[in-house]
């Protein structure tokens, strides 16, 4: 059986910055990864990374934004820890190596983002997660974190230690994708950093591969997850494919306009404009295309004033996207665009070290946590930050808790890896003649979730698609896979997938029925004010043995210094 101190599952820039902390402080480290580490989806972050850098800014001040923008509902302890330490670790990655784009004088340059009152965003040209992911990597391979790459999570390991009422975490079984074998690793704590599930909707800005695993998995080893109602709809997103146009070109100073060139967002956010925070600007855009006021379901990105030469040289890959996937060069014409799923502010409910607060040992980092710094809305570049500032806390956090003691003992079982066979065999003897086709099953959920739990929602829509989600929970039983085969087998894989995009699908859609209010990404017609006195609470979500969804509460932390009751929410 295969044993390290640390497991972490996903090799993003979270999984990445945890695994740091767990080699260089010499213990046994392994990261897991579906796909290569270098194809994953932080790599597709473009516009930057917040930190208060600048010596006229003040982190505290980025903690009121982030508080403002998270519609006062994200933990306010949280987030000033972010935000304090969000100079070190930007400071942390560049002296890693991390090519920044720079001033003339050589400091890192920032530029402006939406919901915030200082241009606090480093970047990279355009290109910034990719820059950091690169840094990251090559650390892993200076320090030689062992890495299981194309590997997939069937399964996460608990056992129950005596005289405790949590479960703990002991480990993985995964599968190697180029063989179909199945590995059982043990782990003294184990992390999900997965990222998130972004593939639940039609249109969307992620990977192929954001389908919520670990979250799917932590749910069901009944680590709680919390906040998965809010889920964040970025503005501009390409109007066929839904690929990110960064919100680093409003930044610059590109701006929205309707079907006869009319920069609506004066109406809806007259200060910040198209940089008010992102679920302000999706709502405005998704009214004017209701109103007519669209084309084809798009408005428009207008770069154009901003000329050729800055074009080039800071939005180099946001030109080439627009070229190549909607036929439109920016530096002659504006670019349609539309709101788009791309990010869920919920994820594995963690304490501020990244620890579950359903199950010992096992933590979470990035999007697949919820250690509540978005709540019910992330501000752009408070993603990437998050990354490294809890990559860095959370790799900290289990470090301690390994050496801590009494916290291990072998877990010598190997139920979980027979039951997971068994699993397999099953879905793979199915006969796939008659049955539904996964793609069908996918299909359908994606486009009910993204016409029924979008921008805007009502107990009807919201209806509407639960049932959606309980056909395709009703389908998935029954599905049968075309390739039996071990190898590559991705449409074992792919189907895997689909059932933890179901169970999220089930939650997200529940949680945001039970929340009768509209706060931050959360829109609901019927309900459109916001409602402190009843919800300022976090809505927990577990996953019972049967596969159904168990809802709960957890309290809001509200221990920032200096605390801030919740306001109105004006840009
Ligand atoms: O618009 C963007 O560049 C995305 C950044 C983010 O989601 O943080």
């Amino acid at each position: 059986m295969i044993q390290h101190d640390i497991l972490i599952i996903g090799a993003g820039l979270a999984g990445l910055r945890a695994a740091f902390e767990g080699v260089t402080a010499g213990l046994n480290t392994a990261v897991v990864s579906k796909i290569h580490p270098l194809r994953s989806h932080s790599c597709a972050a473009q516009g930057g990374v917040n930190a208060a850098i600048n010596p006229k800014d003040d982190w505290h001040h980025h903690a009121y934004d982030t508080v403002k923008g998270a519609d006062f509902i994200g933990d306010q302890d949280s987030i000033d820890l972010m935000c304090a330490e969000a100079p070190q670790a930007v400071l942390d990655i560049d002296a890693m190596g991390c090519p920044f784009s720079r001033e003339e004088d050589g400091t890192i340059a920032q530029r402006a983002f939406g919901g915030q009152n200082f241009p606090r965003t480093a970047y990279a040209a355009d290109r910034t997660g990719h820059a950091m992911l690169h840094t990251l990597w090559e650390q892993a391979i200076k320090y030689g974190v062992k890495v299981y790459d194309e590997y997939f999570l069937m399964s996460l390991t608990t056992d129950q230690p005596k005289g405790q009422k949590m479960p703990r975490a002991s480990g993985a079984v995964i599968l190697n994708i180029r063989d179909g074998s199945l590995h059982q690793i043990n782990a003294k704590a184990v992390c999900l950093a997965t990222g998130g599930y972004g593939r639940l909707f039609a249109n969307n800005t992620n990977a192929m591969t954001n389908t919520g695993d670990g979250v799917a998995h932590a749910m069901r080893a009944g680590a709680p997850a919390a906040d998965l109602e809010f889920v964040q709809f970025h503005p501009t997103g390409l109007k066929s494919s839904g690929i990110l146009i960064s919100e680093g070109v409003r930044g610059e100073g590109a701006y929205l306009i309707d079907k006869t060139g009319h920069r609506f967002m004066q109406k809806y956010a007259p200060n910040k404009l198209e940089l008010a925070s992102r679920d302000v600007v999706s709502r405005a855009m998704t009214t004017e295309v209701l109103k007519g006021n669209g084309v084809d379901g798009a408005v428009f990105l207008d770069v154009r004033h901003l000329g050729r030469d800055l074009i080039l040289e800071r939005l180099p890959q946001i030109r080439q996207l627009a070229i190549d996937f909607e036929g439109v060069d920016p530096i002659d014409e504006p670019i349609p665009v539309r709101p788009t799923c791309h990010y869920t502010m919920g994820g594995i409910r963690t304490d501020k070290t990244g620890q579950s607060i359903g199950v010992q040992g096992m933590f979470a980092a990035g999007e697949a946590a919820c250690v509540s710094v978005h709540g019910a809305n992330r501000l752009g570049a408070n993603s990437l930050l998050e990354t490294i500032v809890f990559g860095k806390i959370t790799g900290k956090a289990m470090v301690e808790y390994v050496k801590g003691p009494g916290h291990f003992r072998p877990h010598s079982s190997t139920a979980s890896l027979a039951e997971v066979s068994q699993a397999i065999t099953t879905l793979k003897a199915r006969p796939s003649k008659g049955a539904t086709k996964q793609a069908h099953i996918r299909d359908e959920l994606t486009k009910a979730m993204q016409e029924y739990c979008s921008v805007f929602r009502t107990a009807k829509t919201l209806a509407a698609a639960k049932k959606a989600v309980e056909k395709a929970k009703a389908d998935y039983a029954k599905l049968a896979v075309d390739d039996k085969s071990d190898a590559f087998n991705t449409d074992v894989i792919t189907a895997l997938e689909l059932g933890n995009l179901i169970l999220l699908a089930e939650a997200t859609v529940l949680t945001a029925i039970e929340r009768t209010e509209s706060r931050g990404a959360h829109a609901r017609e019927d309900y459109p004010t916001r409602n402190d006195k009843k919800w300022m609470t976090h809505i927990t979500a577990v996953a019972t043995p049967k596969g159904e969804i168990k809802l709960g509460r957890d309290a809001v932390r509200q221990t920032g210094n200096p605390q801030y009751a919740p306001a109105e929410r004006k840009y």
